[in-house]
């Protein structure tokens, strides 16, 4: 079966029971304060839940475009290294506000997996919440007596609430759950070791594919439970891994979701994927990476995220960059690639997600301008990483500091590539150097500096003040935005230049630039902002 079939499927039989079906929220958060990005099904429904909204029908489902990178659920360093983890992912969920509960669920959870998807009953296993003492929850037995109805005792599972209660942040509505776990490793290997053995075991093979919630309370900021006006169902099932599960893969990325994507890639780099999941084959981790990196960035920009330097905005550059490094070092693509894969991407997605197609042309800018932004750096920032000395096992806050000023390595992509190379990271001495800069950046009133845009490949700078007070012609190697006080200027790097930069404490020439008949002052930046 089609991916789209399935999804479809997913779809058709919720309506089938009485379900609204309703388009994804966008993946970015603008409404919720405690949350970046969109990380559940049930984000967009949480005044339903906590009684301040009525939804028109009590019953919903949906398809709904996540991004679990960052807050109390990410999974970004798992992502490409393993074969079931994605930054953007897709979840499958029906949902009832004070309707249908725990019995409904679990029956519909069952018919759809065992009689519709035909999927073996054999290889699956559940999981239910075992209480806490802290919170003054007992097991959820009710759940158990419903799943007996359909499935062996001892298939049924007892985890804590790290597994087994939901919360979609450090406050919110919550509860406890059930989850659907598929056993998908070979008979020889079922024959080893039992699979129950291997649940919430971060096994590959045995994985979690649907999550129950039953959510019943609202945690409050100061930790405690509150019991909600009503009683709600909120599952999500991982679309991909639901695929994988039904087309007999062992890995998402072996699905029709994301061989077309590895196709291009390995068009564009020349080299093949080769299905080895064994973790040694670093161009098919990279093309996993930029596969998935691909879809987290493009529906991001879609839905309303431009790549930035802070917040919300910087995760999606982190993500970026990390994709563009991934296929620079290990699929030896040297020119923009993210940008090129959008056409297939915005037709993949065209029935279910159709904003991007929509905004194709506004996405492809950005994300070229990005990738190309990066690429002209990246290069010499790879050999001043090489060029580190990390004798002491780890990299200094300082160097780590120095790639992510001077060449735009978030720290976290410093971070891969020092564990790449063995070595740590010295976080701390890094966050001590990047306050230290804040500081700098607070008592110069609120000066924020941005990322330097390239314009030629080649960076050589002629300095001809000794000899010349003008020069008629010269080009824009390269130049930054700089905010002071609340004011924008431009910090502009020119090939041939008679101004004498501020060094040494000698302050800078000031004069004049012609762009045409464009007339620009060229400011000694010390005198002028009181530096
Ligand atoms: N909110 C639950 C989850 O994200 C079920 O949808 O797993």
């Amino acid at each position: 079966m089609k991916s789209s079939e399935i999804r479809q499927q997913f779809l058709d039989f919720f309506e089938s029971k009485q379900h609204k079906i309703v388009p994804s929220a966008p993946i970015v958060n603008k409404d919720d304060p405690t949350l970046m990005f969109i990380n559940a099904g049930m984000n967009q429904f949480k005044d339903y839940f906590l009684g301040n909204k009525t939804p028109d029908n009590p019953r919903i489902s949906d398809t709904q475009k996540c991004l679990r990178v960052s807050g109390k659920q990410n999974d970004l360093e798992e992502v490409g290294i393993d074969s079931y983890h994605h930054t953007m992912f897709e979840m499958l969920g029906n949902w009832s506000f004070g309707d249908y509960f725990k019995k409904e669920a679990i029956a519909w959870a069952w018919e759809l997996l065992i009689d519709v998807f035909k999927i073996d009953k054999a290889n699956v296993y559940v999981t239910v919440f075992e209480g806490d003492k802290s919170d003054g929850l007992e097991a959820d037995m009710e759940a158990v007596e419903f799943w007996k109805e359909w499935i062996e005792e001892d298939k049924i599972l007892y985890f804590d609430r790290k597994d087994n209660f939901w919360e979609m942040g450090e406050t919110g509505p919550c509860g406890p759950c059930t989850e659907i776990h598929v056993d998908i490793r070979s008979e020889a290997e079922k024959a080893k070791v039992p699979g129950k053995d291997l649940v919430n075991m971060d096994h590959p093979q045995v994985i979690e594919i649907w999550n129950l919630v039953f959510i019943e309370f609202n945690r409050k900021a100061d930790g405690s439970l509150e019991n909600l006006p009503k009683k709600n169902i909120d599952t999500g099932m991982g679309f991909e891994r639901l695929c994988m599960v039904l087309q007999g893969k062992t890995s998402n990325y072996d699905t029709d979701v994301f061989i077309p994507f590895i196709k291009f890639l390995e068009k564009e780099s020349g080299k093949k994927y080769t299905f080895d999941y064994a973790h040694t084959a670093k161009s098919d981790i990279a093309m996993r990476v930029v596969a998935d990196h691909l879809r987290a960035v493009a529906f991001a920009i879609t839905d309303g995220q431009l790549p930035s330097n802070n917040g919300a905005g910087y995760v999606i550059r982190r993500i970026l960059r990390r994709a563009v490094r991934y296929y620079y070092s290990f699929l030896e693509v040297r020119n923009p690639l993210l940008h090129k894969m959008l056409p297939l991407l915005a037709s993949e997605f065209e029935l279910v997600f159709p904003e991007l197609k929509n905004q194709l042309e506004m996405v492809t800018k950005v994300i070229h301008g990005e990738e190309q932004a990066f690429l002209n750096t990246l290069e010499k920032g790879i050999n001043r990483f090489n060029a580190i000395d990390t004798s002491s096992g780890a990299i200094s806050g300082k160097d780590a500091f120095e790639l992510f000023d001077t060449f735009g390595f978030p720290i976290d992509l410093t971070r891969l590539m020092a564990s790449e190379n063995g070595v740590k990271v010295d976080d701390k001495g890094f966050d001590t150097a990047l306050a230290e800069q804040q500081n700098r950046g607070r008592a110069d009133a609120q000066k924020s500096v941005g990322d330097w845009t390239e314009l030629t490949a080649d960076p050589s700078v002629e300095f001809v003040g000794f000899d010349h007070l003008s020069v008629d012609d010269a080009a824009v190697v390269k130049y930054r935005t700089v905010k002071i006080k609340k004011k924008d200027q431009f910090q502009i790097v020119l090939n041939k230049t008679p101004f004498y930069a501020e060094s040494g404490g000698q302050h800078g020439d000031t004069g004049l630039m012609f762009f045409g008949e464009e007339k620009v002052p060229v400011l000694d930046t010390q005198k002028e902002n009181d530096l």
